[in-house]
């Protein structure tokens, strides 16, 4: 008998209207349209604006955008899991508000926190949920109010991060498809370079954090920027390896979108055409849980049934680790 497997068989994306472009984040700190686009490939990103509005309410629309399309009740998902950095509040889990307001009153649901990995290892935890013959409906839906942690007076981290939310569907199947590999590292070490400083336990908030700004992202970009490019590069290429996979073989690369210069050289390391690479962090920035499920809704026309696919993502912590799947269907023009 076949190995039980888990397929994706749906995905959608969301993003919140407004649209913060260079030009507008020239007025609000010393940086220019050709800085942002020569160093990070930027050009625009879009920011949830809104009293109250969090990342279950960007969630919640690419949750309810994937159940009609997959034709599924919200009754019938077993299992929900949302990967974020920005949870509505420390707890409960934004997993559980976003299937409360969706609908889903039989599942299970919590969060999964691995940086910007974190949609690749929530979606290997539902992979072996689904594999276990027990779980047959389950979503994983990676979401982030980057916005809501970003200082919009710190111009090396305020250009790069958006807003956004995307959501797969996972369910069984017994055929040679769906989710094959992963191999996902992680390197307690690099915290050092990109954290939140107050806000945990070590610091909670008080008007000293407050005032010292330590609820905001911080970020060293030189040593994270390098230890993306190698780390992010040598996991794609473990991968493939360990799969007997070369670049001719492989339909499409969805790198997580940190920064245009690290996909490209991913890609370069890789030997991967770049009309194979799904890149789209020119409208987006970098939406941390965002980026690879926001591809692939993007991107969802143009794949067909059997297409081999490798995700690959970094974040801090550090955490990285790259997936190797076959797609499931082939999407609707
Ligand atoms: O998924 C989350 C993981 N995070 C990342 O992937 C980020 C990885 N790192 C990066 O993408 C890059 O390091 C950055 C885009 C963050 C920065 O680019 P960089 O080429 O590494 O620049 P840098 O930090 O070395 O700064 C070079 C210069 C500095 O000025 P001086 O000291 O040389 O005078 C910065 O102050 O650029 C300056 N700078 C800016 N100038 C104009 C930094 N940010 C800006 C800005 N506009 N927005």
């Amino acid at each position: 008998m076949n190995k039980l497997r888990a397929a994706i068989t749906g995905v959608q994306g969301y993003v919140p209207a407004y649209i913060l472009t260079n030009k507008e984040l020239e007025s609000i700190v010393d940086t220019s349209d050709e800085w942002i686009t020569s160093r990070t490939g930027i050009k625009e990103r879009r920011i949830l604006k809104g009293e109250g509005k969090g990342t279950s309410d960007m969630a919640v629309e690419a949750v309810n955008g994937l159940l009609l399309k997959t034709n599924i009740l919200p009754q019938e998902v077993d299992m929900l899991i949302c990967a974020t950095v920005t949870p509505d509040m420390q707890f409960p889990a934004t997993a559980n508000i976003i299937s409360e307001k969706a609908g889903i009153k039989n599942a299970f649901s919590f969060d999964m926190n691995a940086a910007c990995s974190s949609f690749l290892f929530a979606l290997i935890t539902a992979t072996k949920f689904v594999e276990s013959g027990q779980y047959k409906k389950v979503i994983v839906v990676g979401a982030d109010k980057m916005s809501s942690i970003i200082d919009y007076t710190d111009r090396a981290t305020c250009v790069i991060f958006g807003d956004a939310a995307g959501a797969v569907m996972l369910e069984p199947t017994i055929e040679n498809e769906g989710i094959i590999d992963h191999r996902f590292y992680t390197d307690g070490s690099g915290y050092i370079y990109l954290h939140q400083k107050a806000g945990g336990s070590v610091k909670p908030a008080s008007h000293e954090t407050i005032d010292a700004r330590e609820h905001f992202i911080y970020q060293e970009g030189q040593p994270v920027y390098k230890f993306a490019v190698t780390h992010m590069a040598d996991v794609s290429v473990e991968i493939m390896k360990r799969n007997n996979l070369s670049s001719d073989d492989i339909d499409w690369l969805v790198p997580h979108q940190a920064n245009l210069r690290i996909i490209d050289a991913v890609a370069r390391r890789i030997r991967m055409k770049k009309e194979k690479v799904m890149i789209n962090i020119q409208r987006y920035g970098n939406t941390t849980n965002g980026t690879i499920p926001m591809c692939l809704y993007e991107w969802e026309s143009q794949l067909k049934k059997d297409d081999n696919i490798v995700l690959s993502a970094f974040g801090g912590g550090f955490t990285w680790g790259a997936i190797y799947l076959k797609w499931a269907y082939n999407g609707k023009k």
